[in-house]
């Protein structure tokens, strides 16, 4: 069996993946071969023709770009009706158990640096709560509100899916029953180098990386996760990220909007902040809409204005979607013709010596491939973009300091809890961003909206004095 997987390689002119064989052990042999037959060689074969020597290693195509239109909050030009409609529409989907929530955790959070998966981090204020038991927690408060358990699905890659499975078990599925909880592991692609040679990380082993968020819809189906919806009678996946813990996990309206257009794929849009802030542009091209990437939209473009002097590419992606099943099922299956692209990211990738020594590159040395989720967007039927409150569902952790880190999300979660509380009535002093003197936490479990909020508050005998490292739970 190994010599015909060599051969296979040999003839895809990958055969060099094998030159340490000599010097491997028996169970380094099997560890490879077991990679290697992961490993699709005519895949590989397209895509290096395409993104290392091609013309898609040459950027996107931006030809017949317009602004796409989407559906303002209510209060922002949204009709208060359509909003309260798609409410009740999202909420009877949820009491009728269609829903599901599925977050992606398989990145390798690099610009964190933090050491351990991701959704691991403490992230909340005072009890410093991790980022999956925040979303834990939304999810049974959603699942209890409505009456029907919200199963969630946690896509990991292989390098975190133990850790991520173990955390959970430590932590008792933060109260959630462990039958609700999936998890399952994304796909892999080999790292090459640019003459398009796959790359071995050390003798024994190829250079495999996870294949992008946009291997959700693969992994889904692969999995069997869509099967198992299938089963349940869930037709709606709601899709977030593992490094924002204020997303609204589960949003009856988002949900609503998206059945009543039958829509195959919605997404959620902010106005751009400024014209460089680092959210991809919701465009169309030709009949279909599409997100393009902040960094491949040239200047003219992410600057322009109409007649008032507002950016004309005001909607960003905040990568927050909803996802009819059977479109992930089209999307994710064998139908070349509804497979998503893969993009080309050159990065340092650790590699040995042809004496099998380590080189740890100081400078990009090949190139990654990866899917993105939004690239399925121009596949889908009647997608559906809706506008959403930034400080009400956006502030990720990505970077280690500045602009999107650990404290720029504790300050923005504060934030939330303090506006929550001023609009039950409390008196509560702020500085000039909006802070409150004291650090305090509002768990989900007791309010996970203003509108829950207000509501828990009114009940309470002795609402607490809002101090230094109060939870309200
Ligand atoms: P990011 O683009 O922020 O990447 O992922 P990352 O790997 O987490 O972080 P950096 O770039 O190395 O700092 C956005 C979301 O997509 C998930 C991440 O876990 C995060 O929720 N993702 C990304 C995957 O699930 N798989 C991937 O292959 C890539």
């Amino acid at each position: 069996m190994h010599a015909a997987l060599k051969e296979s390689f040999e003839q895809a002119g990958q055969g060099h993946v094998f030159r340490f064989w000599d010097r491997l052990i028996e169970e380094e042999r099997d560890a490879l071969c077991a990679q290697a037959a992961q490993i699709d060689l005519s895949e590989v074969d397209r895509l290096v023709k395409e993104l290392v020597f091609g013309d898609g290693a040459h950027g996107v195509d931006l030809s017949d770009l317009a602004p796409a239109p989407y559906i303002p909050l209510s209060g922002n030009g949204g009709k208060a009706d359509d909003w309260a409609e798609a409410t009740q529409l999202g909420e009877d989907a949820l009491r009728a158990g269609r829903v599901a929530a599925f977050v992606v955790a398989g990145g390798q959070g690099t610009r964190l640096g933090f050491n351990g998966p991701k959704g691991t981090y403490p992230v909340t204020p005072v009890r410093k709560h991790s980022l999956f038991q925040v979303f834990a927690e939304k999810i049974k408060a959603a699942s209890t509100r409505y009456g029907k358990p919200i199963p969630w699905f946690i896509m990991t890659s292989n390098l975190n899916y133990e850790a991520t499975v173990r955390f959970f078990e430590q932590h008792a599925f933060f109260g959630l029953d462990e039958d609700t909880v999936h998890f399952f592991q994304q796909g892999l692609m080999p790292a090459v180098d640019y003459d398009g040679k796959i790359l071995l990380e050390t003798p024994g082993r190829i250079a495999m990386t996870p294949d992008g968020h946009g291997g959700s819809l693969r992994a889904l189906v692969r999995s069997g996760a869509v099967a198992k919806m299938e089963e349940a009678g869930i037709d709606v996946i709601s899709y977030f990220q593992v490094d924002n813990p204020l997303v609204k996990c589960i949003d009856p309206a988002f949900i609503g909007f998206h059945l009543k257009a039958e829509s195959e794929m919605s997404s959620k849009m902010l106005p751009k902040r400024h014209s460089k802030e680092k959210l991809g542009h919701f465009c169309t091209q030709r009949g279909k809409t599409v997100i393009v990437e902040y960094s491949d939209m040239p200047d003219e473009l992410t600057e322009a204005t109409d007649e008032q002097g507002n950016l004309r590419y005001i909607a960003g992606s905040i990568a927050i979607h909803t996802l009819s099943r059977d479109f992930i099922k089209r999307m994710g299956g064998n139908d070349v013709s509804a497979s998503l692209p893969f993009h080309r990211a050159d990065k340092k990738i650790q590699t040995v010596t042809d004496e099998g020594h380590p080189i740890k590159p100081e400078s990009p040395n090949g190139v990654k491939f990866e899917m993105f989720v939004f690239d399925a967007l121009p596949f889908a039927q009647q997608p559906v973009i809706l506008e959403t409150a930034r400080e009400d569902d956006f502030s990720p952790v990505k970077n280690a300091e500045g602009a999107d880190s650990p404290q720029t999300c504790r300050e923005d979660q504060l934030r939330e809890y303090t506006r929550w509380l001023k609009a039950a009535g409390v008196e509560i002093d702020t500085d000039g961003a909006g802070l409150p003197a004291a650090s305090f936490e509002i768990s989900p479990l007791f309010a996970d909206s203003e509108r829950t909020f207000v509501d828990a508050w009114s009940k309470l005998a002795n609402p607490p004095a809002i101090t230094e490292g109060l939870v309200i739970e």
